[in-house]
């Protein structure tokens, strides 16, 4: 068997999504290992979950500094820790392009919405719920995709269609989609450490694949 894939999650929040992927790593015999948090804020949820799973985490701030100096700090970082793959986790942050380069193909995110709708700059958080409800659409969900230089841009890896609900607030709709992105991103995260233990191309999970069940009802 292959040895688990090193792996570092970055996050600006609570990292529940976070959380997620640690429990699907310790859960089960999963294809990664996260070996290293890193976070641009000091006060973020997510160190102190790092702390009580003996994961490492590191600050890196990114206020009032040069992009190159916050780059040249992270690829160190990673580096160090001899990490592989990159699991954005609710990280706030534009990735700087040296880490892009390094890591390309293998950094993931999770967006809260059905990209290329409801993302971009300045979408994160409740504004992506509000969008949606202003919107008047139906359906969202989250996807998850490669990263790339330009914020919910690169290649979408899979989604997950969550229905809105008449009467949804933002603060319902997100909660809803979180529940979904808990059960989604661990299944991604997996389906391209495996891909990198091939040492194949990821592709998109569709309908039929392992880890994406559309059917599923993403409510009980
Ligand atoms: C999630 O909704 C995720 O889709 C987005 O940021 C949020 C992070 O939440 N990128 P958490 O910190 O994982 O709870």
């Amino acid at each position: 068997m292959s040895r688990p894939v090193r792996a570092a999650v970055f996050a600006s929040g609570s990292g529940s999504n976070f959380q997620a992927l640690l429990d699907a790593e310790r859960g089960s015999s999963a294809p990664y290992e996260i070996v290293l948090l890193v976070s641009d804020r000091a006060s973020a949820g997510a160190i102190e979950r790092a702390g009580s799973h003996q994961v490492d985490s590191r600050v890196v701030s990114f206020r009032l500094r040069e992009m190159d100096e916050v780059d040249a700090e992270l690829v160190e970082a990673l580096e160090e820790a001899e990490v592989e793959v990159i699991f954005l986790a609710g990280f706030l942050r534009l990735v700087p392009p040296g880490v892009v380069q390094r890591w390309r193909g293998r950094i993931l995110n999770i967006h809260p919405a059905l990209l290329p709708a409801f993302g971009g700059k300045g979408m994160w958080g409740m504004h992506v719920h509000r969008a949606v409800l202003d919107a008047g659409a139906r359906l969202t969900g989250p996807t998850v995709h490669l990263v790339d230089e330009i914020y919910d841009r690169g290649a979408i890896l899979a989604q997950w269609p969550v229905p809105v609900l008449q009467g949804d607030t933002p603060e319902t709709l997100a909660a809803r989609v979180l529940e979904v992105e808990h059960r989604l991103y661990p299944r991604v995260a997996a389906h391209l450490c495996r891909a990198i233990q091939r040492n194949e191309k990821v592709r998109p999970l569709d309908a039929g694949a392992e880890a994406f069940i559309p059917t599923d009802p993403p409510l009980t």
